[in-house]
């Protein structure tokens, strides 16, 4: 289709521009290397665990936010736990996952404790996973196993929502330890947590502030497609507000910068004023270079 054509067309010069700005040479570059004490604590299908070497050069340091860090899309907060921002509001619409940084939050040696006393049988893990009630921290540590022990840590809710991933094994549940629960204490220590819609947190941010997004993508796109972490759907209709909070963002002069799919439909809706980044496969030592199309894209206000 014509149309599609020119998006392409735009969209390749846009690239182009951007792999050769100076402004990036020149920017302040993320020096602080990733952190390894969260890399075991949570299994996230998507996570931006394993482009962190390539994203983190585009982002502003810690220091560089003047005001607070959101992430309204938290998920397994690979970004937020390598950045180590000073202040900063997360949120995910999945409460079971914020209860489970909760209770770390407040005692990491409890969840550990409970989550250690977890028995290790499928007939086990099924009769946890049937069993949601509880305090925060038994709550929490529930919420450790099922990620730990469920078929490839999977993150799936069915229509009442209700956790309902298959067992996996215990062969990752011992990946982490009581050091690597606390040192994710100590990093949520000045954290807010909220479990709000994206849009109510991207509000909440104001001038100074630095926002990064991670939304869901667009539907059809291979993460979706496995169900590796549904919860409720991610419409298009959802891909517009997110773009509407975010230009209101800019105009409030907060600074912005979203990983997303390069499906045509999600880039039109930021074409005219952001600046959109390929991602390359990889993180290694090719950085910055397309080695092929992943299908996702940094997209960026600044
Ligand atoms: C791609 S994942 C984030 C992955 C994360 N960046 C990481 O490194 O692990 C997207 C997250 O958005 C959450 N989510 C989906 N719809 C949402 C909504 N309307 N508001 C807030 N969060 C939502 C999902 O629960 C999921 O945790």
């Amino acid at each position: 289709m014509p149309g599609n054509n020119l998006l392409t067309h735009q969209l390749t010069l846009q690239l182009s521009l951007c792999y050769n700005s100076e402004k990036l040479k020149n920017k302040k570059m993320q020096t602080v290397a990733p952190k390894s004490t969260h890399v075991k604590f949570l299994r996230y299908p998507g996570g931006k665990q394993r482009m962190l070497a390539f994203l983190l050069p585009l982002l502003p340091v810690a220091d560089d936010i003047k005001g607070a860090y959101f992430e309204p899309f938290l998920g397994g907060g690979a970004v937020f736990f390598a950045l180590t921002p000073h202040k900063a509001i997360l949120s995910d619409r999945n409460k079971e996952l914020i209860n489970l940084y909760a209770g770390l939050k407040i005692n990491s040696d409890a969840v550990w404790d409970y989550f250690q006393s977890f028995p290790d049988t499928k007939e086990d893990y099924y009769a946890i996973r049937a069993e949601d009630d509880g305090p925060l921290e038994l709550k929490a540590a529930r919420t450790l196993y099922l990620n730990r022990t469920c078929f490839k840590g999977m993150w799936r809710y069915n229509s009442k929502g209700k956790f309902n991933v298959g067992y996996g094994g215990q062969g990752r549940r011992w990946a982490i330890s009581e050091k690597s629960l606390r040192d994710v204490s100590s990093h949520l220590k000045d954290a807010t947590l909220l479990n709000k819609d994206f849009e109510h947190v991207i509000n909440m941010s104001n001038e100074g502030d630095f926002i990064f997004l991670d939304p869901p993508y667009k539907p059809g796109a291979k993460e979706m497609d496995d169900g590796h972490y549904q919860y409720g759907c991610f419409s298009f209709k959802d891909q517009q507000r997110l773009s509407d909070a975010l230009h209101s963002a800019s105009e409030r002069g907060v600074r912005w910068a979203m990983t997303t799919s390069s499906h045509p439909d999600v880039l039109r809706l930021y074409l005219e004023s952001c600046k959109i980044t390929q991602i390359p496969h990889g993180t290694g030592s090719r950085l910055g270079i397309i080695d092929e199309n992943p299908g996702e894209v940094l997209i960026t206000n600044y």
